[in-house]
């Protein structure tokens, strides 16, 4: 999703704001542009596209300049075209603005502009804040866009430069993240932390309402009554993240072979030497006293939460419920004081698991957020945080950070079962056994995967697919289901099997596929009794199965044997040939498994 860069120092300016944007274009994007003041006077340069289109036209150019802005632009108001891209300028081209996020009141205030004669050039929510800022200003820039601010409902990061006042980048944030670093007489801006730390690890993370003026030695920032503020520097202890593809063809195939990796670092971070669970972030939370917890998530995160559910449920018998972010933040919240919201988030900057945190937490319920990004906005504004440790994930579409969701899903479960003293230390013990073997038991599934491969030269043509399940692997039908639409663009539908014959029972005939998760669980039978259905239909059946399984091959066209484990392991298991199955149908259908299209890895707008 959209990203800022902005950078003022003697550096080579284009270079580094080029550099800035690449680092961020693993959000998904869909046009890029920058802008720049050179000797007093402002320039830029746009292009939908990639960002190397940009870096075409300005390739050769020789821009010197002493500060810049740029923009990575994932389209929400307006098709992605050169005009709507970033940055936006007022009418003489003195004032360029780039932007995060959406003006939701954006065409009363562009009506009212429009009257007073402005001229708008794009079809995007941000021309407003430029025309506004141009419309308020005086003499001071910065009093000039704080008017323009006040009169802004929605969302919105700003970085912004003028000819005006040529030494100075001005920022401006609500509810859309924005970072300065603080370099020695240079200065960054971004809203994606990894895009500063290969500079400076000393940063100011802006709150909502303040505005920041940055100038080549000086950072100053203000409150939303334009007061000078103390602002907090912070020294960021951990490195920029790597995104190398490591020999990998994509990072998505990368990032789905260090999976066994992922949950054994989990493990040693979270188990110690004597096999107890250690949450040090959440000890002093009051969690024996919690009678209801509420998980609110969005996409795969949202399928981690329904997993969370049945395992908060079945160790530390607490009652669950989970809701889409995008719901939970509307719903009315009704807390009988002994409520806890758990945010889970890989990005921690998803806007609407952001705004749910904020609306539970002004009815006073306690937040305890599972983020994999740390100083995320997510990590900073909940009580207590648990960290995934799957390191960063570049693929759009969401496959280690799921996997180490679960795995710390599965280790709070059994640690609040032992607090709140429905499991003994040593049934908590054995459970932390079975997950000790989930890394090998993945190796192994991956070891299979020129099977999958075949599988996916099959299927690839298929348009429409069917995913089903039962109990705790509902929810890994429905993250199968969204990983295959995600990146192959084809339609796939999770279903929980039971529910088959009141409804999608019709879509059955000879061609339709249907990938049926079936390991050795309590629903076994049931499962077994849903596939014979299928079968009886003509459906073509990919079955999952638990090794061993002799019987049920007899109603399959194609199966995927997955080690045995307990059957709150079993979606660990079962996510993995689904996650292959997917990559391997994208890359026969010739799609973009990293940055499919329309998507995002950091949803930063409602
Ligand atoms: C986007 C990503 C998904 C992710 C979802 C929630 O849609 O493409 O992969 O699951 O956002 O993101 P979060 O960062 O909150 O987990």
């Amino acid at each position: 999703m959209c990203g800022i860069v902005g950078y003022i120092g003697d550096r080579d300016v284009s270079s580094v704001l080029i550099v800035g944007l690449e680092r961020l274009s693993y959000r998904g994007y869909d046009s890029s542009g920058i802008s720049v003041i050179s000797e007093g006077e402002l320039s830029f340069w746009k292009k939908s596209g990639k960002i190397h289109e940009l870096s075409k036209i300005i390739d050769g150019l020789n821009i010197k300049g002493s500060l810049g802005i740029g923009h990575t632009r994932w389209a929400t108001h307006g098709i992605p075209n050169d005009i709507n891209s970033h940055p936006h300028l007022d009418k003489s081209k003195k004032i360029s603005i780039v932007h995060n996020g959406i003006i939701e009141n954006f065409l009363d205030i562009k009506e009212g502009l429009i009257k007073e004669g402005y001229v708008f050039r794009s079809q995007t929510d941000t021309e407003v804040i430029v025309h506004l800022v141009d419309k308020h200003y005086k003499s001071n820039l910065v009093q000039a866009l704080a008017a323009a601010c006040k009169h802004l409902k929605g969302s919105y990061g700003i970085a912004m430069i003028s000819e005006l006042d040529p030494d100075k980048i001005i920022v401006a944030r609500s509810g859309s993240p924005l970072i300065i670093g603080k370099g020695q007489s240079e200065n960054f801006v971004s809203s994606d932390i990894n895009t500063i730390l290969p500079h400076t690890k000393d940063v100011i993370y802006l709150e909502d309402n303040q505005f920041g003026v940055i100038t080549k030695d000086d950072i100053t920032i203000y409150n939303n009554e334009l007061t000078k503020i103390d602002a907090v520097l912070q020294h960021i202890n951990w490195d920029p993240v790597q995104s190398e593809k490591g020999g990998h063809d994509h990072f998505m195939h990368k990032e789905i072979h260090e999976q066994p990796a992922v949950v054994r670092r989990i493990i040693s971070k979270y188990v110690d030497s004597n096999g107890s669970i250690t949450f040090k972030s959440v000890k002093d939370v009051p969690l024996e006293d919690v009678s209801r917890f509420i998980i609110q998530s969005c996409g795969t995160s949202w399928h981690a939460g329904l997993i969370g559910r049945y395992l908060l449920e079945n160790y530390a018998k607490t009652p669950s419920e989970v809701d889409y972010s995008s719901e939970f933040r509307y719903r009315r919240m009704i807390s009988k004081g002994k409520d806890m919201v758990l945010a889970i988030s890989q990005s921690g900057e998803t806007a609407d698991t952001l705004a749910g945190i904020r609306e539970a937490k002004s009815n006073f319920f306690p937040i305890i957020s599972f983020v994999n990004v740390k100083n995320s906005s997510i990590d900073r504004e909940s009580d207590a945080v648990i960290y995934s440790h799957s390191g960063q994930e570049v693929g759009v579409a969401s496959t280690k950070n799921y996997i180490s969701q679960l795995t710390t899903l599965y280790l709070f479960s059994l640690y609040l079962g032992v607090i709140k003293k429905e499991l003994t230390p040593e049934q908590a013990k054995s459970y932390i056994d079975e997950l000790n073997k989930i890394p090998d038991y993945i190796e192994s599934i991956l070891a299979q995967e020129e099977t999958i491969k075949t599988l996916a030269d099959k299927y690839y043509l298929s348009n429409q697919f069917l995913f089903i399940g039962r109990g705790i692997n509902f929810p890994s039908a429905l993250e199968g289901a969204l990983k295959l639409k995600e990146i192959s663009y084809v339609h796939a539908t999770g279903y929980a099997a039971g529910e088959l014959k009141h409804g999608p029972i019709a879509l059955i005939d000879s061609k339709l596929p249907i990938v049926c998760i079936a390991p050795n669980t309590s629903t076994y039978d049931k499962m077994l009794s849903n596939i014979q259905e299928v079968k009886s239909r003509k459906g073509k059946t990919i079955i999952v199965a638990t090794e061993g399984n002799k019987e049920i091959a007899d109603y399959a066209d194609d199966i995927i044997y997955i080690p045995k484990t307990i059957e709150d392991l079993s979606p660990l298991l079962v996510s993995i040939p689904l996650q292959l199955l997917s990559y391997y149908i994208a890359i026969k259908r010739d799609c973009d498994v990293d940055q499919p299209r329309n998507l995002a890895k950091s949803v930063t707008v409602e």
